[in-house]
């Protein structure tokens, strides 16, 4: 949620700097920074890194740098509650991703007499390094290790040593290298400097030291291992391009949908399908489609869509929903686990739980070498390219095209539908690239939409059938960039108590794809206009009452992957009219890390 970036040497404070912008798009409510020159030096700011880098002097330099951007679990933003802490003799500064969960009893216990200069969980960790420290940094660290309990991604460094230092449980945390073998810290792969060819990823709990020029890993008890190294592949590497000037994240990467689907379904092909035989396949009697937020709703987007399809039960859950329900699992179970970062605490808890009770878990995620794709026995890539607005949007595209072509596959096996049938399937989810451009060029009248939107008290949207899903997705879009109170229903439930909230000042957006629908939807719309609300149809058929987009019509199967790229674009101009920071939105952060 957080980030953390360490660079060494001559220029650490700039690459510090520059790490900390390109993750600041993971959380944004403080920065700070520790340099360790003749001593250790801490800057801090709340606020964005640019805030920071304001306060902090042009000659500042050193030999080590360490730096953190905060999204605050526990104590409120505040420059006192901004990473990096020192501890209390001044041997160590250091910054934390996570949660602490038995802080408060490690204070009590072994820091008594230690002033805490904050409300956090995480200065309780430095002053615990230094109340163990007998001249090793790496064994102070194993022995705080291992009377931590929660999740961490840890770097602190030692006033006397050109170090820093890394401990690391269920958080990121890797270790770059670029070609003169200039050695960076940071908790996000894709934040890395553009420069560095291979990066090295532990699957496990591990402390480390890492010095310009090379890096040691240990396991949690102090025994030296071996870090998995991974060539950092082009698409990384583009990742860390900066959006152009004047635009933001969540435009370009709207427009960049058609090239995703594109990706997205060439790796399908390239990786033949699902990657399980059929013996495998035929083996479950039972699918989860488990994720948060909008992964979450193109689980349910894929498990309407394919309804008919399967003859076993395809269940959509909430992540973070499964891990405290018994819902039943052996087996027998197939679980799609969905995630664009690979990183969300709540699905990386429901796969281990999955695991537990013998399920065969399959990461569909955005992000090769994420923690989700540890956790899983199999992964597969929706290629749509790095996303840094929070609000997701290609990706969901993509997370929807994927879930359909893999159960589509797991359909054939099944014997549901003929290879003649998955190949037209495969042959239709083609088209969906140039299908989206037609969308993306109607841009202009979904503004004037926008502008209407932006009046709005609240908006509901509402759908049947596979638009429904579609709807919740618009929903959360709206919501989370713009502010306005939004919800979705299936437009049946409207009469069943919302009718009471839809008055004047109220938007319907209502969404319709399927041509046996019209009649009712045709019906919804009347219901709310008559109350006074605005209605608003993004749909390819008439509608009786209101402003309407027309939508293209799509293979039913698909429809969601298209449809909701005018909902996104509506979320997107209508936060641009309200004058909001899109790409960073009050409260949130791109990945979820801590449950
Ligand atoms: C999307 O717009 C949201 N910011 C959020 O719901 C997100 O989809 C959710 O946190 C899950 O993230 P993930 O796909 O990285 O697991
Ligand atoms: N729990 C810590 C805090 O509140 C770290 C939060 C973060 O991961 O940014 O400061």
């Amino acid at each position: 949620m957080c980030g953390i970036f360490g660079a060494m040497g001559n220029g650490c404070v700039a690459d510090c700097l520059q790490g900390l912008s390109r993750l600041q798009y993971r959380g944004y409510d403080s920065a700070g920074i520790c340099v360790k020159g003749e001593g250790l030096s801490t800057y801090k700011s709340v606020g964005k890194v640019s805030f920071l880098m304001d306060k902090i002097p042009s000659n500042a330099n050193g030999t080590v740098a360490i730096g953190h951007t905060r999204w605050a679990t526990h104590g409120k933003v505040s420059e006192q509650n901004c990473h990096p802490f020192v501890s209390y003799k001044g041997t160590f500064a250091l910054v934390h991703n996570g949660i602490i969960d038995n802080s408060k009893t490690l204070t009590t216990k072994h820091l008594s007499g230690v002033t805490l200069s904050s409300q956090t969980d995480s200065e309780v960790v430095v002053h615990l390094l230094e109340k163990f420290y007998q001249g090793s940094s790496l064994t102070s660290a194993v022995k705080v290790m291992e009377i931590l309990e929660g999740s961490y991604a840890i770097a602190f460094v030692n006033a006397k040593e050109n170090a820093i230092y890394l401990m690391q449980h269920n958080m990121p945390l890797v270790v770059g290298v670029d070609k003169d073998n200039n050695h960076f810290v940071s908790s996000c792969i894709k934040c890395l400097p553009s420069s560095c060819t291979k990066v090295a990823v532990s699957k496990e709990d591990f402390v480390a030291k890492v010095t310009r020029n090379s890096v040691e890993f240990y396991d949690k008890n102090g025994k030296a291992i071996q870090p998995n190294w991974s060539k950092l592949t082009g698409s990384l590497l583009a990742a860390s391009a900066p959006v152009d000037k004047g635009k933001t994240h969540m435009y370009t990467e709207i427009l960049q949908v058609p090239t995703s689907l594109q990706n997205c379904h060439a790796h399908f092909a390239k990786c033949a399908g699902i990657g399980l035989s059929k013996v495998q396949l035929r083996h479950f009697n039972r699918i989860y489609l488990v994720g948060c937020g909008t992964a979450y709703n193109a689980c349910v987007s894929a498990a309407v869509a394919t309804r008919g399809l399967l003859d076993v039960d395809v269940i959509p859950v909430v992540a973070s929903q499964f891990v405290c329900e018994s819902y039943p699992v052996n087996n027998k179970t197939l679980a799609l686990c969905v995630s664009q970062s690979g990183e969300t605490a709540d699905t990386i808890v429901a796969a281990e739980k999955l695991n537990a009770h013998g399920a065969f878990t399959y990461a569909v995620t955005n992000t090769d070498n994420s923690r989700l794709t540890f956790v899983c026995k199999e992964s597969i890539n929706i290629c749509a390219g790095t996303e840094f607005s929070v609000a997701s949007t290609k990706a969901y595209c993509c997370q929807l095209l994927m879930l359909i072509l893999l159960l589509v596959d797991v359909s054939y096996a099944t014997g549901n539908i003929s290879l003649v049938e998955k190949q037209k399937v495969y042959s239709t989810a083609g088209l969906l690239p140039s299908i989206a451009n037609n969308i993306l060029a109607k841009q202009s009248s979904v503004m004037q939409l926008a502008k209407l939107i932006s009046t709005s008290s609240a908006v509901y949207f509402v759908g049947r059938g596979a638009d429904y899903p579609t709807a919740c997705e618009g929903s959360l879009k709206l919501k989370e960039i713009t502010y306005i109170h939004s919800e979705a229903y299936p437009s049946g439930e409207l009469k069943h108590g919302t009718l009471a909230l839809v008055t004047k000042g109220v938007s319907v957006v209502n969404i319709c794809t399927h041509s046996g629908l019209v009649g009712k939807a045709s019906a919804t719309l009347n219901e709310v206009a008559t109350r006074g609300a605005q209605a608003v149809s993004f749909s390819p058929y008439k509608m009786p009452v209101g402003n309407i987009l027309h939508l293209p019509v799509v293979h039913p199967l698909f429809a969601g992957v298209t449809s909701v790229i005018p909902l996104q674009l509506l979320a997107y101009y209508t936060a641009l009219e309200l004058g909001r920071d899109i790409d960073m939105p009050r409260n949130l952060a791109k990945s979820v890390t801590v449950e």
